[in-house]
This record gives structure tokens, C-alpha cells and sequence, in this order.
């Protein structure tokens, strides 16, 4: 029998120019740029042309792209009935999201956009998530939508139609750089599926609309919810008991492991070493925190974090884990002010951003991917009239 890659490890499947991921060193790049360069500076427009056209904007150019997005904010009423029936049913927000960037078939026609170049339907699909983000959120909440703000950039609409408040420069920064940081890592498990679909020459709406199921999973983007309210849970022991949050910690996190849990925002199927988009985030939050947040929180959180990687390589010694980008994605998007349901929604607006530049990719590729399977199941059996079956 042929060696089976399970879970396609170490597999390379295509030559990407958008990031390059260094698991060992615990390294990151997006289109050259390090990470923890390009994402506290850049604005989430700036990194999107990168990725779209392999070099960063001139001010003309990023003004037009941002003018651009801003014009392709409204949702068609198909899209906003069918977030209602959602809410009415109280439809988890990713399913929501999913199924509402399936209606944007109605502005793509065939998903590849009659008489529009692919980067502009590109363009069509990432300025309107957010907005069926937002809407969704705020009819669940039973609150009218927002109109987007035009004079806004797309990071900073976000905010501003989910609160209805234009939000202040340290939070849009904050966000911006968790957008810019998220925006695009090698072959995830979601960048995958679009490809996938991609490559079978289906449009782009199929292929983000498959990227958010994929995304959905715990163990790929719907993790930081979980982690946030581990730390949530930590706490509120250790109100009730009046031990340490570092006790508590240790308490919760070997009765996880004995169950057989995974710990959440802990663990990479590539880095072996800590994510460095944790450190990227981590600076973020400390930030954030120390400005306006709940530095207590943010104390908790880091105190948890020592207690989680003690444990882990203890319990797991042969096993290399240690933070991922998700811990610290809850800690900033909870310091931003954004819900626990939001988390995993908001990570699917930022990476958008890599699905789309991967389709556009592997549009160029124009290679069908289809892998192989080892049957491992019988042969030879022989067909029996349903009357004669025991
Ligand atoms: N908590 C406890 N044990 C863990 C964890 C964790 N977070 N992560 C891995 N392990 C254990 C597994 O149980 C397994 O142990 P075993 O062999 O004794 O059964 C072993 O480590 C597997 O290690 P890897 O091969 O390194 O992990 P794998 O590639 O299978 O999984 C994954 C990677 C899915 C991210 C995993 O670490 C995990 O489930 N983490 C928690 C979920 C999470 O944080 N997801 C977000 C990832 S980042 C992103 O997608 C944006």
C-alpha cells in the first residue's frame, strides 16, 4: 500500500508569491514584508493591493482602491431577506456569513462577474463582507442596520456598522493591524478549499463561500471564541475560590487535557515554535489594553497563556506546541470591543483578502487539483438481492 499523507502534511501543492510561513523559525512573511512590519504600518487596503497586484500602492493608486471598496458596500435585498430568515432562526454568525456571500452570485452573475475583471469582482466580494457581517450582527441584536460610511476606510466601516459610532484611531489601528496580520497564511486548510474549488475553473463566489465552511472549524479559525472563554472561565473560579489565577489555570487546563481536549489558541500544524503573529497581536493588545482596555484582563490572559504551555509540554513533551495566532486574537478583538460571535466572522473579512489573491493565483495555475486516495476497503464482493440479505 502507498503511504498515505494524512492531513496532506508537508505535501506542497502549488508555488504561492503571497506569504511564505517558516515553522521552525517561527517566521512569517506576507509578499516579502515581514509581518510584524508590514502589519502594525499598513492600511488593510494597502496590504489588499499587494497581494492583488504583488507590489504595495502609490498613494494615488491605494485612494483609488479605497474609493473603489467604498462603492461596493450595499448588499442586494435578496441577500438582506435572507439574513433576516437567519437571524429569525438565531443562525450561528458564520453560517449566516456563509450563506449570505452565497447571494452575491446575484451581483457576480456567474461568480466570475459578466463584463468585470476578477480582481474586481475581487474587490466586489471583500468590501461586502463586512457589511453582511454587520447587518446580520445588528438584526440578531434587533437594531437597524448602518449605512456605510463612504468617507471611511474599509477597517474603520467595519466598526462603524457594527457600533453605528465612528470609532476612535487606536481602535481602527488595532483592527487594521489584526486584518493585515490574519490576512494571508500559506495553504490553511480554508486558502486550500478555495484553491480547490478554483481550480476546477468555478467562480469566486463558490470558492469563499467554501472558504467559510472551511474556516469555520475549531480547529482552524473558529478557535479564539474557545479561547477567550477559557480565560473567562479561569477567572471566574478563581472569583469564586479565591485562589490564584494561576492555581485555577493549572486546575482547568489538566482537567481539559484529562478529558482529552485541545486547548485552544495552543498548537500549529506548521510553527514548532511560537506563532509570530501572536507577538504581532500580543503587541497590538498591549497596546490597546494599556490605553483604554481591561489590563486585568490582559494580565490573566498572559498568566493563563505560562500556565497552557507549562502544562502542554509536560503533558506533551514529544509534542512542539506553543501559542498560535488565535489567543491573541481574542485578547485584541475583546479589547476592540467585539463580541466572542464576531471572532471567527472578522477573521473571514481579513482573509478575504489571501482567498481571493489565492483564486486570482490559481486561476493562473489553471492546473485541475485533484489528489489520489489508497482504497483500503474489500474487493471482490458480490452483489446480493436486498430478500436474501441477513
Ligand atoms: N491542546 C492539546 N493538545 C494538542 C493541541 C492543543 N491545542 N494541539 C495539538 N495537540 C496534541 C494533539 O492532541 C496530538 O497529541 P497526540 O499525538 O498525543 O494525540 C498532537 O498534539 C498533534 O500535534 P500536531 O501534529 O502538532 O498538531 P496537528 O497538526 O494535528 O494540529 C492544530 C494542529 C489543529 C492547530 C492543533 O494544534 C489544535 O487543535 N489546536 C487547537 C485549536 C486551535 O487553536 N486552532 C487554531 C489554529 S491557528 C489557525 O488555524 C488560524
Amino acid at each position: 500500500m502507498n503511504d498515505i499523507a494524512r492531513g496532506l502534511e508537508g505535501i506542497v501543492v502549488a508555488g504561492t508569491r503571497l506569504s511564505h510561513i517558516d515553522g521552525l523559525r517561527g517566521e512569517l512573511c506576507i509578499a516579502g514584508f515581514a509581518v510584524d512590519e508590514l502589519a502594525p504600518q499598513a492600511s488593510f487596503e494597502e496590504v489588499l493591493f499587494l497581494l492583488w497586484n504583488g507590489r504595495l500602492p502609490t498613494a494615488a493608486e491605494a485612494d483609488t482602491l479605497t474609493r473603489s471598496l467604498a462603492k461596493h458596500r450595499d448588499l442586494p435585498p435578496a441577500t438582506r431577506a435572507l439574513l433576516r430568515a437567519a437571524a429569525s432562526k438565531g443562525v450561528p454568525a458564520m453560517d449566516a456569513l456563509r450563506m449570505g456571500v452565497g447571494t452575491l452570485s446575484l451581483i457576480e452573475m456567474n461568480g466570475n462577474g459578466h463584463g468585470m475583471t476578477k480582481t474586481t469582482v475581487a474587490e466586489s466580494l471583500v468590501a461586502r463582507i463586512p457589511t453582511i457581517i454587520a447587518t446580520y450582527h445588528r438584526m440578531c441584536d434587533g437594531a437597524a442596520a448602518i449605512t456605510p460610511d463612504a468617507q471611511l476606510g474599509h477597517v474603520a466601516n467595519y466598526l462603524y456598522m457594527l457600533n453605528g459610532e465612528i470609532p476612535d484611531a487606536a481602535q481602527v489601528r488595532a483592527l487594521e493591524t489584526y486584518f493585515n496580520t490574519v490576512v494571508d497564511h500559506g495553504m490553511n486548510a480554508s486558502t486550500f478549499t478555495a484553491r480547490v474549488i478554483t481550480s476546477t475553473r468555478s467562480d469566486m463566489v463558490s470558492a469563499l463561500e467554501g472558504a467559510i465552511g472551511a474556516l469555520k472549524g475549531p480547529l482552524h479559525g473558529g478557535a479564539p471564541g474557545p479561547a477567550l472563554d477559557m480565560v473567562f472561565e479561569i477567572r471566574r473560579r478563581a472569583e469564586h475560590s479565591g485562589a490564584s489565577i494561576t492555581a485555577e489555570a493549572e486546575t482547568w487546563v489538566r482537567e481539559a487535557l484529562a478529558r482529552g481536549e485541545r486547548l485552544m489558541g495552543f498548537g500549529h500544524r506548521v510553527y514548532k515554535v511560537r506563532d509570530p503573529r501572536a507577538d504581532v497581536l500580543g503587541t497590538a493588545a498591549t497596546r490597546l489594553f494599556a490605553d483604554a482596555g481591561d489590563r486585568a484582563l490582559y494580565e490573566d490572559a498572559c498568566t493563563v497563556e505560562k500556565v497552557v504551555l507549562r502544562v502542554l509540554h509536560e503533558a506533551k513533551p514529544d509534542r512542539k506546541l506553543d501559542t498560535n495566532v488565535e489567543f491573541y486574537t481574542a485578547l485584541l478583538l475583546h479589547g476592540i470591543g467585539l463580541p466572542t460571535d464576531l471572532f471567527s466572522p472578522t477573521f473571514a473579512a481579513a482573509r478575504a483578502g489571501g482567498w481571493t489573491a489565492h483564486v486570482l493565483e490559481q486561476v493562473d495555475e489553471d492546473r485541475l487539483i485533484r489528489p489520489s486516495a489508497t482504497y483500503v476497503g474489500d474487493l471482490g464482493r458480490h452483489w446480493v438481492p436486498v430478500e436474501e440479505r441477513v
